[in-house]
């Protein structure tokens, strides 16, 4: 069973584990995922598709019959703008609903965490050890931090009061294909969406803040070596980019790749204009020695040609959209 099904990760995860000939029970509310997602593995004979929302106990508790695998990844994100209380309750309701499905089923489980847990940990690099630095519980964007974190102590709680087998995938920066476009996507996507529409690109604060940026087939395939590998049972893993950059050098990496003809078009938006009192941690540099040990996983992708392959892939869905001759905006998440 894979729960948000209809996102970013979860759309290329399920679609290879199909290829692996394996029944994929899918489950999404569509709150952040779109159906196009999933549109071509809909009809597949070993596809099942529950539309449900994961903190109802009763529907996953239907949906999750037979499961002997359950890899948790919906969630909402960090509340940048809005959906601070929401964010908590889906993301710690709809774990507990997974891991009692989990232990009902005798099912393992593999939750998807987020590098944002190591929050503002001054290190240069943050490995499985390192240790999780919040900021102060009334700034709501380390809402998503903190149920991240629950649910990994609930994982691991559940692990060991019902013995259901747990791993713990942080995930960090990763994009590709997908049929969402909004303000809470990835950096490259509002960027790739300003240079082929020739507006400006919007930076946050100065622009000089760093991220890890992997693409999504290195992230499908290290959750599959999780899934795969007996002894990433208990384990904390790193799932993430070799690749840094700052903010600022991402927009002109688009830009060029875009072939834009004029300059760069920065637009900078100070914190304070999107939200009372965000906090964006400066540096993010996550090692993944851990997953390359254990697993025997590197990326394969490497930044530059990922986004190329990202701008190409919005270069043609703009196309296809200009031909229908239908509007198209950052507010059209279709
Ligand atoms: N993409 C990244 O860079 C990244 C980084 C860190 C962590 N993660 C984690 O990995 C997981 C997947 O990330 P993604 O990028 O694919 O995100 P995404 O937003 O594309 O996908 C999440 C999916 O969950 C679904 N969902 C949300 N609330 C739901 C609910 N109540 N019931 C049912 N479905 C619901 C959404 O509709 C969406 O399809 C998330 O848990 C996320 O926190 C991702």
């Amino acid at each position: 069973m894979v729960t948000g099904v209809a996102g970013l990760i979860g759309s290329h995860l399920a679609r290879a584990l199909l290829e692996r000939g394996h029944e994929v029970v899918g489950v999404d509310d569509f709150s952040l995922g779109r159906e196009a997602n999933v549109e071509d593995i809909r009809a597949h004979p070993a596809f099942h598709f529950h539309r449900a929302n994961v903190i109802d106990p009763r529907a996953m508790e239907q949906a999750a019959v037979g499961a002997t695998t359950i890899i948790h990844l919906a969630a909402l994100k960090i509340p940048r703008y809005d959906g601070y209380l929401k964010t908590l309750e889906v993301n710690a309701k709809g774990t507990e609903a997974v891991l009692e499905c989990a232990r009902r089923e005798k099912a393992r489980v593999v939750f998807a965490s987020t590098d944002d847990v190591y929050g503002k940990n001054p290190d240069s690099s943050f490995g499985e050890e390192s240790a999780l630095v919040l900021g102060d519980s009334k700034v709501n964007r380390w809402a998503g931090a903190v149920s991240k974190i629950y649910g990994e102590h609930l994982c691991f709680a559940y692990a060991e009061s019902h013995r259901v087998p747990v791993s713990i995938v942080r995930y960090s920066g990763i994009y590709g294909p997908t049929y969402q476009l909004s303000n809470l996507s990835g950096p490259q996507d509002i960027f790739i969406y300003a240079a082929l529409t020739d507006q400006p690109m919007p930076i946050h604060g100065d622009g000089t803040q760093t991220r890890p940026f992997a693409h999504v087939t290195d992230a499908v395939e290290a959750t599959l070596r999780v899934l795969e590998a007996p002894y990433a049972e208990g384990e904390v893993v790193n799932v993430g980019a070799a690749d840094h950059l700052s903010i600022v050098n991402l927009a002109y990496l688009v830009w060029r790749l875009a072939g834009a003809r004029s300059r760069p078009r920065l637009r900078f938006v100070s914190y304070t204009d999107f939200s009372r009192g965000y906090e964006d941690p400066r540096h993010r540099r996550v090692d993944t020695t851990k997953a390359d040990c254990l697993l025997g996983h590197r990326p394969a992708m490497d930044l530059m040609r990922g986004m190329q392959l990202q701008v190409e892939w919005f270069r043609q869905r703009l196309d296809r959209i200009r031909q229908a001759n239908v509007g198209f905006s950052l507010e059209d998440q279709g």
